[in-house]
């Protein structure tokens, strides 16, 4: 991937506001064709409010979003999924009826034979993620840390070419990490595209050749994470100031 791969998804002066408070503002930013892009910011900051709003589950109240040229501002989500742009979501959403196998045929529902592959690469995916002996289990009975697998295994399954993940590994133990680390990086490598809001910095620096950082709803910093992580402006804001910065005259 170099910075003049094509840009699959523009994103420019999105802007929202929930009861007149501000949570995007003209935030802007481009991901291109088989990259991984961090998108990280203090809590509160935006990150899931644009994702919302480039998925088509939030209006926004301004803004462009392009997906491969077209714009796809203010399209509905079940259409914006349809065309290859794909999310997980900060908090889980499994039927907790449904096994894990159900849950990754809902996934391949409306592809064609072909497109949604053989029962054999279905059983790959869910050796991948660790899941093998949950196909026939309920989603309800599984951990937090299973459920967030089984939430990203349903969204890769399909191999959508653009994949919007928020907070993926939250909450999740580390060898759970090292097994969504590993499915992201391979999906990667054979050609999906990501977007991915996350906290865990190592992850970030690990999977990410470039980091859009907002704060208080709008874009404060972009670039590579190492120089992301040197710049004072972004410390300050997931941080605040230094303390030996401080002008304390109490
Ligand atoms: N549906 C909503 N109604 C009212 N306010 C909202 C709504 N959704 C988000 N907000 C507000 O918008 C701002 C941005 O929230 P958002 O969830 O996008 O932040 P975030 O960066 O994803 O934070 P976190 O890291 O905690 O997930 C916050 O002030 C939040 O309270
Ligand atoms: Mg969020």
């Amino acid at each position: 991937m170099t910075a003049t791969a094509t840009p699959v998804l523009e994103v420019s002066g999105l802007g929202k506001s929930f009861l007149g408070v501000a949570a995007l503002q003209d935030v802007g930013f481009t991901l291109r064709e088989g990259s991984v892009l961090g998108l990280i910011g203090p809590n509160g900051s935006g990150k899931s409010t644009a994702l919302d709003c480039i998925t088509g589950f939030t209006r926004p109240d301004s803004g462009q979003v392009r997906l491969r040229g077209r714009d796809i501002s203010g399209r509905p989500a079940h259409q914006i999924a349809r065309s290859g742009l794909v999310r997980t979501f900060q908090t889980i959403r499994l039927y907790d009826e449904l096994t894990v196998g159900e849950h990754l045929g809902l996934a391949l529902r409306g592809l064609s034979a072909e497109d949604a592959g053989s029962d054999d690469l279905r059983q790959y995916w869910l050796e991948a993620f660790k899941l093998l002996r949950f196909r026939d289990a309920p989603a309800g009975i599984l951990s937090y840390g299973q459920k967030k697998l089984v939430a990203l295994a349903a969204v890769l399954v399909a191999r959508p070419a653009v994949v919007l993940l928020d907070e993926p590994l939250a909450g999740v133990n580390p060898l759970v990490i090292e097994v969504i680390d590993q499915a992201i990086k391979h999906a990667n490598e054979a050609g999906q595209t990501f977007l991915i809001i996350e906290h865990n910095v190592e992850f970030i620096t690990s999977c990410c050749a470039e980091v859009v950082v907002l704060d208080a709803g709008r874009k404060l910093a972009e670039g590579p994470p190492s120089v992301i992580w040197d710049d004072p402006a972004v410390y300050e804001a997931f941080l605040g100031r230094k303390a030996d910065d401080d002008d304390d005259t109490r």
